[in-house]
């Protein structure tokens, strides 16, 4: 995180019992603020898959800290035998959640730069492939902050924005994405207003959204989702700012199930939609959102408000449709903002002129 007092997203760290990937259990949020120590690959896994970790960039450095922590723990000592080490734990890593392309991008950063390593002793590969993980880890919230700046820009004095799920310091390593143009104007000194999509079913809006927006200080609503569109009717919306887990050649946004419905009312209002992501969200190796992976999970998060403390909603045995994500067409977008710069329609050669830019941001790095 990059909120005072407030602990890191996801670092490694060295504690008595070895050393681990601490991440907040986001899961507990808002009640209760708790670390949770992963001292094996299988636990980084179990977090990713149960969102105790969330956010597309956070699972990428996640997921790099995992495979640091596979080649830690490894008793082997000889390098071939950690390279295969790596690639089992790419593989472990990658089927853990198929949306978000920022896991798929952290792999590959990792699996390359562990077979340039081969020469490497077991030791010095070791330390090699931690200073990447840490290094993806240092470079997401440098690319937020500098997202920050180029978005900060759009959010006009006085703004009431509306946010779909939490792209914030919780689904990063730190700033957020879309939350950190709105810190960023908060911290420039707009008076702002923040709408948050409460994002049923697993509520990342209610509880995080609003609680990291609580934690600075920056006014917010939480409003059920079905609210958003009668408030645009009402003129109460500026525009809208969302995160996105992949974004196709052609500009097309996976984002959290609910964006499309919030895109469609803002073009029948004409408030601007901006999405805000870094440059490893893009996928160039797909031609548009048509072939984005959309995850499907449990029935069990709709039937139940709570984590099963509450009556199922549903009756026994009805048929459940859940999945997590869905996409925005390219043409209901105003803009996308990245770390380089703001990407505008034409999105599709907007794109792909600012990713020129930035030849460290993998593209194309598809499940
Ligand atoms: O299922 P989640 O909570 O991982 O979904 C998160 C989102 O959809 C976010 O909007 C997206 O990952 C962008 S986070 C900067």
């Amino acid at each position: 995180m990059d909120v005072s007092n407030t602990p890191a997203t996801v670092t490694w760290t060295e504690t008595p019992e070895g050393p681990s990937v601490r991440l907040i259990d986001q899961t507990c949020l808002p009640g209760e603020l708790v670390l949770k120590d992963c001292y094996a690959l299988e636990e980084v896994c179990e977090a990713i898959k149960s969102l105790r970790v969330r956010g597309a960039p956070a699972i990428g450095c996640s997921a790099a800290l995992g495979v640091a922590l596979a080649v830690y723990t490894s008793g082997a000592d000889c390098t071939r035998e950690l390279i295969s080490v790596v690639e089992d734990a790419a593989k472990q890593l990658a089927a853990t959640r198929p949306t978000a392309v920022n896991l798929f991008w952290a792999l590959e950063r990792m699996r390359q730069l562990a077979q340039q390593s081969a020469s490497l002793p077991p030791e010095a590969f070791r330390q090699v492939l931690l200073e990447e993980a840490q290094r993806i880890v240092d470079d997401d919230i440098d690319r937020c902050r500098r997202i920050g700046q180029y978005g900060a820009e759009l959010i006009l004095e006085g703004a009431n924005i509306l946010t779909h799920c939490n792209a914030g310091a919780l689904a990063t390593a730190g700033y957020g994405t879309a939350l950190g143009i709105i810190r960023a104007a908060h911290q420039q000194g707009k008076d702002i207003h923040v709408w948050a999509d409460e994002t049923r079913p697993l509520l990342q809006g209610a509880r995080l959204t609003a609680w990291e927006l609580a934690q600075e200080g920056i006014p917010c609503t939480v409003i059920c989702d079905s609210v958003a569109a009668s408030l645009m009717q009402m003129g109460k919306v500026d525009c809208v700012v969302v995160g996105a887990d992949r974004i196709a050649a052609n500009g097309d946004v996976a984002n959290k199930i609910g964006t499309y419905a919030v895109a469609i009312a803002a073009a029948r209002h004409e408030i601007p939609f901006y999405v805000v992501a870094p440059l490893s969200t893009l996928d160039f190796s797909l031609a548009t959102g048509q072939e984005i992976p959309i995850e499907q999970r449990s029935p069990e998060e709709v039937c139940y408000l709570a984590d099963r403390v509450t009556e199922p909603i549903c009756p026994e045995g009805a048929d459940v449709y859940n999945p997590a994500f869905d996409v925005t067409p390219a043409e209901l977008i105003a803009a996308i903002i990245t770390e380089v710069g703001i990407a505008r329609q034409p999105l599709a050669a907007s794109l792909a002129g600012l990713s020129g830019e930035d030849s460290s941001a993998g593209f194309g790095s598809s499940s």
